[in-house]
């Protein structure tokens, strides 16, 4: 039966050890001004170009233009290390490339640039828009997030791009709209675990439209002031940190508002253990581990899992109505 298939994040720890090379975090990106500055009229040879050759894993090809400044976000404290740059752009989730973590040689074939998302369903400005475009419109920031994996590991990036209420603002949603669908690209060419039919293709992520407006929900275009790797979702993603990373859907090429909730691709697969919430709580258990506790990927250090991932007094107000729901994985 499909659902027992092992999947990429549930292999054994043993089998996912990160990298222990630790790489000094490129410096900041400290330009005053940031992307928001930037007007829709700035031409794209006036990205700022790469100082540096980019590592293996984060060499895209010449067209993904690279990252205006992004000033960081000091709200959002992580309150523990980053993780060295090298673990969360080679210890990857994505299952259209495969279900073992090392798919970003795989991944990083796919080419990130043109890439147009679709805003449709009930908005009144529905379109479709160019990423570069977006970021010229809208501007990003940098915000360094803890990111907890339902496996019981964690890690903490530094992510830049744009809160999702910000792209809400463009489209308007109509008064009707009560959940965001995400839908992650499509392409056959390159993302080979497409092929592997038993999976619910495309793959479809979801939250509601109060949860889509919250301050922490970001739309990553960029890791380590880099351009979002296509392993990590480039050239566009979306993370609600204060949930399970599965609900994170990567490479989104459509964004529908609609009064449907969506069904998601893990709670196709496996409603019991991958739900439509899935708000981090270290007292409710996975059906098979506990999640009392995660692993730090880079140190291995393991500490206690924290509710809503530490980000309650952000989201918890989200819940109190909900109590018949449920809403913890
Ligand atoms: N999005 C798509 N389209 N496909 C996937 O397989 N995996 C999810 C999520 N988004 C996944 C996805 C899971 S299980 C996790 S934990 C995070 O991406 C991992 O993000 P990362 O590889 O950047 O750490």
């Amino acid at each position: 039966m499909l659902i027992k298939r092992p999947r990429g994040w549930e292999i054994p720890e043993s089998q996912a050890t990160p990298e222990q090379a630790v790489l000094g975090r490129r410096a900041l990106m400290a330009a005053a001004g940031a992307g928001a500055m930037l007007a829709p009229t700035v031409a794209k040879a006036q990205f700022w170009r790469r100082s540096e050759p980019a590592d293996p894993w984060t060499r895209l090809p010449a067209t993904v233009p690279d990252l205006p400044p992004a000033m960081r976000n000091t709200r959002y404290q992580p309150g523990r290390d980053i993780t060295p740059e090298r673990d969360p752009v080679t210890f990857n989730n994505f299952y259209e490339f495969g279900s073992d973590k090392g798919i970003w040689t795989t991944a990083l074939k796919m080419p990130t640039r043109p890439w147009t998302i679709k805003v449709d369903g009930m908005v009144e400005n529905p379109g479709e828009f160019d990423v570069d475009d977006i970021i010229r419109r809208i501007g990003i920031e940098e915000r360094v997030y803890r990111l907890r994996c339902v496996e019981a590991w964690g890690m903490t990036v530094p992510w830049s791009g744009f809160q999702l209420s910000k792209l809400l603002d463009i489209v308007k949603p109509q008064g009707s709209a009560k959940f965001v669908r995400f839908e992650t690209a499509s392409k056959p060419e390159v993302m080979t675990g497409l092929r592997q039919s038993w999976y619910p293709w495309p793959h479809i992520e979801g939250c509601t439209i109060e949860e889509a407006g919250n301050e922490l929900t970001f739309m990553p275009v960029g890791l380590f002031g880099k351009p979002l790797p296509p392993q990590n979702g480039g050239p566009f993603r979306v993370v609600f940190p204060w949930k399970y990373g599965f609900k994170s859907g990567k490479s989104i090429a459509r964004i529908t508002l609609t009064d449907q909730r969506p069904v998601s691709f893990w709670e196709t697969l496996q409603a019991s253990e991958y739900g439509f919430w899935a708000n981090v709580n270290p007292e409710v258990p996975h059906p098979r581990w506990s999640q009392a506790t995660e692993r730090l990927i880079g140190s291995n250090e393991r500490v206690p899992t924290r509710m809503f991932n530490g980000y309650g007094e952000f989201v918890a107000g989200l819940y109190t109505n909900l109590q018949g729901e449920r809403l913890y994985a």
